[in-house]
């Protein structure tokens, strides 16, 4: 359909038409099927028409439900089918924050890519992903969606996972289009508590938060779901603010849709008296689509009284057409929907093999005191704990049902080293449960095996979305039998298994060899086996912050160094100066951090000049050589600090990373280029620009900088 043609159906819609585009209900509801909602409502509105509907299961059901809809449809306009496809729709690889501490784009990519070509057969159009809330705070369980505490390192990965999802062409039967989420600034909810304000001054949002969510529009996401919170005050969903940097300063025409009931939520919030008052300041922020607060409905009688103006809810209208005609649906309104495709492509081994790929490059080794990688002939193998034989290894936002098709932890061992005698015990649960009646049982295993894998962490119900927590302990009798394991058996290898960063301190004291493999999906079990038997290496890097104690948080590695720093290193209580009495400053374990069986020497890092100008930019080299026995993959990370400037400045900043594979003895010069902007940072009259003066250029990863080099920039224009 042309655009002469989408203006003339506008035309031919009635008020109550064009509110139906602009409302979005629950296919389950609809079809009565299924239990499972993403949000509060429970009921169908069956004397609404909506022009676009979330959940639902199969291609079976999205065509269902479209055929449904045509035949009421006295335009023949077609639904818009959505969806949480979050980390893979069938298939199941790691959670966004796994995939953050990948560093590796071209795998984020080729996993969008095989999700949406699974959500796509399903009949998905429109996937509600990327999450691109840059989060500091562990106490908030949504942290397992983003994929990283770094907006630098999120929108690259944000970005690319809408490149493999979109594809070049929408119309294409295995694409889905993105919806980037949740505008804005969702992650820093006050301590941590899910849907809770949020206050940040303009220049960490604009220097911390926004950046990713625009990466991901560059990229070319379709559209954009705005955040629950309230952002210095005013509800997202209600904000000129961020319609504002969204429409014009950003330039997006696309259609941003609410959370689920926002924006009837503003009435809890306190900023509307009524349903019409909630549709007036959602419309007011040019909120396209109403998801299920059906606040919406009342659109035709407030265009009639004059309070809202038709010019408005035709530019809404408009803007759902174009991204229906974008996807071809009407044409085709079946999209990609097809039962025998999702029965080909449905865990297909290429699907499944990129998600163990996946896996593996997310876990990262934290501990190895030499006893990684295990023997190939490991006389008796003990696995135990919560994770031991349980199939709930994939975290949140996976499909019900995900853990029938995960290959588990034993499995996972059994295929990849078939002659090894394991016996697993569970010792105890990783919920609430304090019993600890299983620990003995585990504890005398331990004793007579040679080698024991311990999985530790939190169950996967324990993070996601209304998961907040107040402590980031291991839940139950995890500690106890941490303890008592150890006692009998030092050879013992803790497998971690979370969706938000734990207080690994105790056991980092004591364990010898730490893998966090975060929710790595289907794919656990191969995936694990293989890491520790060194079939592969472990590659992943801290992309967040793991804390030393809770008190720390919110924490992230490019802190401002305040007017009294702690003197390093930072151990002993330095009175007077920013610090605790009873912790360090710095997190255990820092963003950036993480090790392989082969070892990475950075020999150098140098830059082509030592003064630079802004419009000639700078070349940093970094020489790196790999000084072990095997392969392996390594995160070159550029870091930088700006010593002086208006504006405090971090006193680390990742700037720029390249993932490498060396061989043995192999050295590698990794280039990075630098220029002025990304130097720039939001000063105090809302200006984006960077200063002249001196910059350190270091790598290594945060709180570990080598090769610090200082270089001058000179601005042509104050020359
Ligand atoms: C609420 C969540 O906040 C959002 O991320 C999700 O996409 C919607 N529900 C739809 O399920």
């Amino acid at each position: 359909m042309k655009q002469e043609e989408l203006w003339k159906l506008l035309g031919e819609m009635t008020l109550e038409e064009k509110a139906g585009q602009l409302i979005q209900l629950d296919g389950r509801l609809i079809l009565g099927r299924g239990d499972r909602q993403t949000g509060p409502e429970t009921e169908n509105r069956p004397d609404l028409l909506p022009g676009s509907v979330l959940n639902f299961d199969s291609a079976e059901m999205a065509r269902e439900l479209q055929s449904r809809h045509l035949s009421e449809d006295r335009l023949k306009i077609p639904l818009l089918l959505m969806l949480d496809v979050i980390h893979g729709h069938r298939t199941t690889y790691p959670i966004p924050l796994a995939m953050g501490c990948s560093f590796d784009e071209g795998l984020m990519e080729e996993c969008g890519k095989m999700a949406a070509r699974e959500a796509a057969a399903c009949g998905v159009h429109v996937t509600f992903a990327p999450m691109m809330d840059t989060a500091r705070d562990p106490r908030w369980g949504r942290i397992m969606e983003t994929c990283s505490e770094d907006p630098l390192v999120n929108g690259r990965m944000g970005a690319a996972l809408v490149r493999g999802m979109q594809g070049e062409d929408l119309r294409a039967g295995d694409r889905v289009a993105c919806c980037v989420k949740h505008f804005a600034a969702y992650g820093a909810g006050e301590a941590g508590r899910d849907y809770n304000r949020v206050d940040l001054p303009e220049n960490t949002l604009r220097e911390q938060y926004l950046p990713a969510y625009r990466a991901c529009l560059e990229a070319g996401a379709r559209m954009v779901m705005t955040s629950f919170n309230t952002l210095n005050g005013v509800p997202a969903v209600a904000s000129t603010f961020l319609r504002r940097v969204l429409r014009e300063e950003w330039g997006f025409d696309g259609v941003i849709i609410s959370d689920y009931n926002a924006i009837g939520e503003l009435m809890n919030h306190g900023v509307a008296e009524d349903e019409d008052d909630c549709a007036c300041l959602a419309m007011g922020a040019e909120c396209d689509v109403d998801m299920m607060s059906l606040v919406y409905a009342r659109l035709p009688d407030l265009v009639r009284s004059g309070k809202i103006p038709e010019a408005a809810l035709d530019a809404a209208v408009m803007r759902v057409l174009r991204l229906k005609q974008e996807l071809g649906l009407f044409e085709n309104p079946w999209h990609g929907a097809d039962p025998e495709t999702e029965k080909r492509v449905y865990l297909c081994e290429a699907h499944r093999e990129t998600a163990r790929r996946a896996a593996e490059e997310s876990a990262v080794l934290l501990k190895n005191e030499g006893i990684l990688p295990l023997p190939g002939n490991p006389g008796k193998v003990a696995l135990i704990g919560p994770f031991a034989t349980d199939a709930h290894l994939n975290g949140a936002w996976s499909r019900p049902g995900a853990e029938e098709d995960t290959v588990t932890l034993p499995e996972g061992i059994r295929q990849v080293m078939p002659g090894v005698e394991l016996r697993t015990a569970r010792g105890c649960s990783a919920e609430w449960n304090v019993d600890p009646s299983g620990i003995a049982e585990a504890v005398e295993l331990a004793r007579q095996s040679d080698w024991v894998i311990l999985t530790l962490g939190e169950a996967e119900w324990l993070s996601g979305e209304g998961r907040s927590r107040t402590e980031l302990s291991f839940p139950g009798a995890q500690m106890q039998l941490f303890r008592e394991i150890l006692a009998v058996n030092p050879r013992t290898v803790v497998v971690l298994f979370h969706g938000r960063p734990l207080v690994l301190t105790e056991i980092s004291r004591t364990a010898p060899a730490i893998l966090d493999m975060w929710f790595p999906g289907q794919q656990a079990g191969p995936a694990m086996a293989r890491l520790l038997w060194g079939h592969a290496n472990p590659c992943g890097k801290l992309s967040v912050s793991l804390p030393w104690t809770l008190g720390q948080v919110p924490l992230s590695h490019n802190r401002l160094n305040t007017g009294r720093p702690k003197p390093q290193p930072d151990t002993g209580v330095f009175p007077f100066t920013s610090s605790y009495l009873d912790a360090p400053n710095l997190p255990l374990y820092s963003f950036g951090n993480g090790l392989s069986y082969t070892e990475f020497v950075y020999e150098s890092l140098e830059t082509d000049r030592e003064v630079f100008s802004d419009t000639e930019g700078l070349t940093v080299r970094i020489r790196v050589r790999n000084a072990g026995e095997r392969p392996g993959k390594e995160v070159v990370q550029l870091y930088v600090r700006d010593l002086v400037a208006r504006v405090a400045r971090p006193v680390q900043q990742i700037l720029d990373y390249r993932k490498i594979l060396l061989q043995p003895g192999e050295t590698q010069e990794v280039v990075f280029r630098v220029e002025e902007k990304q130097l720039r940072f939001w000063d105090a009259e809302g200006n984006f620009l960077s200063e002249s003066g001196d910059f350190e250029f270091s790598t290594g990863w945060a709180d570990h900088l080598l090769h610090t080099k200082r270089v001058q920039m000179t601005k042509r224009e104050a020359v």
